[in-house]
């Protein structure tokens, strides 16, 4: 039996089967059922499919100049090395697109717009040949001068046109009230680009079977992915399939295809026989996308007694020439704290430096960096206490358009955090607790993160052996959402975990939006629970009883007095439901979010100004936490991340060329184990019954929102030096 049911959340769902959980593994610590197939290397990774079949390596050229023109292209050295089976130039792909939702626009053919730019693709019979005939790969250019320093051109920036977010959100007289405050800040930050570089580099393997292409790789957001690549190669969706159940990380930077899917893709198309291409690290770094540099001005307007009257929070990102993508930094801005006059705006430079893209929390990761410090310089401005001037600004509705948040713990995870990391021990005074060399402080900062659930879809038979297997194109990028999914599953059916299998990551199957903005197991697990209800109902029927007089357990239903087997009632075929999920009306009658707090104590040495975190916590409130330990761990990433953005991490642009002059995770400064001290995350409990099906929100990228700033708070605590400009190397801080 074959059928669909699909639910659009028009109401609050109010209390679902999962509120009377029978199996009890929804919300459980429950290991990633995929984890040991990873950890012994018997997950195939994209770069590692096809083995045993005779496939060539692909090895792409990239642009040694930072902006200009490509006068030509001589292969002929490359094409004579022995093990060499061709050259492709090719003006489909001089570059293929980060940007998820626009695969184009592309520089024109033998333009160059950032040093680093694919240019050719040299295929051989291995790696080592293509690496080494790429070398004598003869490219002439006409160098242009290029725009390599988005500080010193940020007075030739302009309004993009609106991206995840408007460009600009207005309320109120932002500058009379501004100039009137009683108490004002005016503060511009600065933050570096970054760099995505999840562990896996990107890589794919493409196999052509007559027209149509099936393409291994390690993308977030298959269903979008497919159409991307058949835009790219100019054929139909329809020919073109991708498989990517293992993903190695993406942080946002495999969102959109790459260079070496379109590029594999060509050229097994040529030579007819697969081909496979894995970018080096340094590549990584060069070829694919960034997180772009910002300058924020932030500008706090309050009365005398700490109650913002003006916030203001105008950003300048950049990103190449006729790339329209801007970091949206301002987003929580919007509707973090309280005011009645706003303005909030984004601006954009037009830059030859590497395409930038959504990287974690684009926005908020680097946007809470400027507010929240700007919260805590304004604090100390009032002479108030941080947390309280935060709560002395608790919006009690979305202070922009006034739509009721959907569930809002901001306050109570600030309590909880303050009460857990023992707040009220905290020297007001800088520079007042010294341990030997080193000054010692602790610093917090609010984190928030919008929530942006997704209409999913997600497939779901039951068989008569009471099996469940889950099919969707949903990613796995090391978050979770193979359990998370089986747990839901199991929880809705009534099964035992190991009786539900689930199959993700192939484009076939039905569409779901992937592994992105935070909402990816809330989304797909939203319509895995909507095809498991569309299960119970099929059983119901059965059984002649209402669904809700049903209760499954252990792989049997039980109705009234009878317990009957899921084998009996299915007498022998399988129930197959694809379920849909869509946001409705809640979506937009609410405001939806998740919060957090994070508290931090650094320890800043007296003499060499190096900063050692000492402990960090988040308290976190997303809804229902869907899996325990999963939840835990993305918390656990985010804190690290924000540890990196707060003190090392920085893509240095030499403004000369253009080059990214630290391109490999030596020089790039993320943080390692002597960098990170033990790490306490709290999961507040909460059920947001109007976000989602599930109860849940967003928490992917909730912990890196902020928690940058609670490090650099706590610097200030420490030592009392306040650097706006990210990150706080030893240098600035000395
Ligand atoms: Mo995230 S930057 O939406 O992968």
């Amino acid at each position: 039996m074959d059928t669909t049911h699909s639910y659009k959340m028009d109401e609050p769902i109010g209390e679902t089967r999962l509120d009377h959980a029978v199996q009890n593994v929804l919300g459980k610590g429950v290991d990633r059922f995929e984890g040991p197939l990873k950890v012994s290397g018997r997950a195939p990774y994209a770069y590692e499919n096809l083995p045993g079949e005779k496939v060539a390596f692909g090895y792409i050229v990239l642009s040694t100049i930072g902006a200009g023109k490509v006068k030509s292209i001589d292969t002929m050295r490359a094409r004579s090395t022995a093990g060499v089976l061709t050259v492709i130039v090719d003006k489909r792909s001089p570059r293929a697109a980060a940007d998820p939702n626009d695969p184009a626009p592309k520089p024109a053919a033998g333009e160059v717009t950032h040093y680093g730019q694919p240019l050719c693709l040299v295929v051989a019979e291995s790696f080592e040949v293509a690496r080494d005939a790429a070398k004598l790969v003869d490219v002439e250019y006409e160098k242009d001068e290029g725009r390599f320093d988005p500080i010193a051109l940020q007075d030739e920036s302009h309004v993009p046109p609106p991206g995840a977010m408007p460009s600009v959100t207005e309320k109120g007289d932002f500058q009379k009230a501004f100039s009137q405050a009683a108490v004002t800040l005016d503060a511009t930050y600065t933050t570096p680009s970054q760099s995505h570089s999840a562990m896996e580099p990107h890589a794919a393997v493409a196999h052509w079977d007559g027209d149509k292409l099936k393409l291994y790789g390690c993308y977030q957001l298959v269903s979008t992915n497919v159409g991307q690549l058949a835009k790219a190669l100019g054929i139909s969706k329809s020919k073109v399939e991708i498989v990517a159940p293992y993903i190695g990380g993406g942080f946002g930077g495999k969102l959109g295809i790459g260079p070496e899917s379109v590029f594999a893709a060509m050229a097994a198309q040529e030579i007819g026989r697969p081909v496979k291409i894995a970018l080096t690290r340094q590549q990584v770094f060069q070829a694919t996308s960034r997180r772009s540099d910002t300058i924020q001005r932030v500008r706090l307007g309050t009365t005398k007694d700490g109650v913002i009257t003006a916030i203001g929070h105008e950003t300048i990102t950049s990103n190449t020439p006729g790339d329209e993508f801007f970091e949206p930094a301002g987003i929580s801005t919007v509707f973090l704290y309280g005011g009645e006059n706003r303005l909030i705006a984004h601006k954009k430079t037009d830059v030859n430096i590497l395409l930038s893209s959504s990287m974690r929390a684009p926005g908020e990761a680097v946007g809470m960096l400027a507010l929240e410090n700007a919260m805590d310089e304004m604090a100390e401005k009032l002479g108030l206490d941080p947390i309280e001037f935060r709560k002395r600004n608790e919006p009690e509705v979305d202070p922009q358009d006034g739509l009721p948040f959907s569930s809002r713990k901001l306050v109570e995870c600030m309590d909880e955090g303050a009460r857990r990391f023992g707040w009220d021990k905290r020297n007001k005074q800088p520079c007042t607790r010294r341990e030997g060399e080193w000054l010692v402080g602790i610093g917090m900062s609010s984190a928030s993160r919008k929530n942006m659930i997704q209409q999913s879809s997600a497939r779901v038979t039951l068989s008569p052996e009471g099996e469940a297997l889950v099919e969707t194109n949903m990613t796995d990028i090391g978050t979770g959402t193979y359990t998370i999914l089986q747990q839901i599953a199991a929880e809705v059916l009534g099964l035992p975990l190991e009786k539900v299998s689930v199959r993700l990551g192939h484009s076939n199957d039905p569409d779901a939006p992937g592994s992105g903005g935070s909402w990816g197991a809330n989304s797909s697990g939203s319509s895995v629970f909507v095809a498991c209800e569309g299960i119970v109902e099929a059983i119901a029927k059965k059984l002649k009883v209402k669904p809700d007089e049903v209760t499954l357990k252990d792989g049997t239903a039980i109705a009234g007095n009878r317990q009957t087997s899921f084998a009996d009632i299915l007498a022998g075929e399988p129930i197959v439901v694809t379920g849909t999920f869509k946001p409705g009306k809640t979506s937009e009658n609410t405001h939806q979010a998740s919060y957090g707090a994070h508290f931090c104590e650094v320890a800043v040495n007296a003499y060499t100004g190096e900063t050692r975190v000492r402990r960090l916590l988040t308290v976190a409130a997303a809804g229902r936490i869907l899996n325990e330990k999963t939840a835990r761990s993305q918390c656990y990433g985010g804190q690290i991340f924000g540890i990196g953005t707060a003190l090392t991490e920085e893509l240095v642009v030499d403004k000369r060329t253009g080059l990214m002059v630290n391109h490999d995770l030596a020089e790039y400064h993320v943080p390692v184990n002597a960098d990170v001290p033990q790490l306490e995350v709290v999961l507040m409990e909460e059920r947001d019954h109007a976000a989602s099906p599930l109860a849940g929100k967003g928490i992917g990228e909730l912990a890196i929102c902020g928690v940058g700033a609670a490090v650099t708070n706590a610097i200030y605590n420490a030592c009392g030096v306040r650097v706006r400009d990210y990150p706080m190397t030893l240098d600035k801080v000395l």
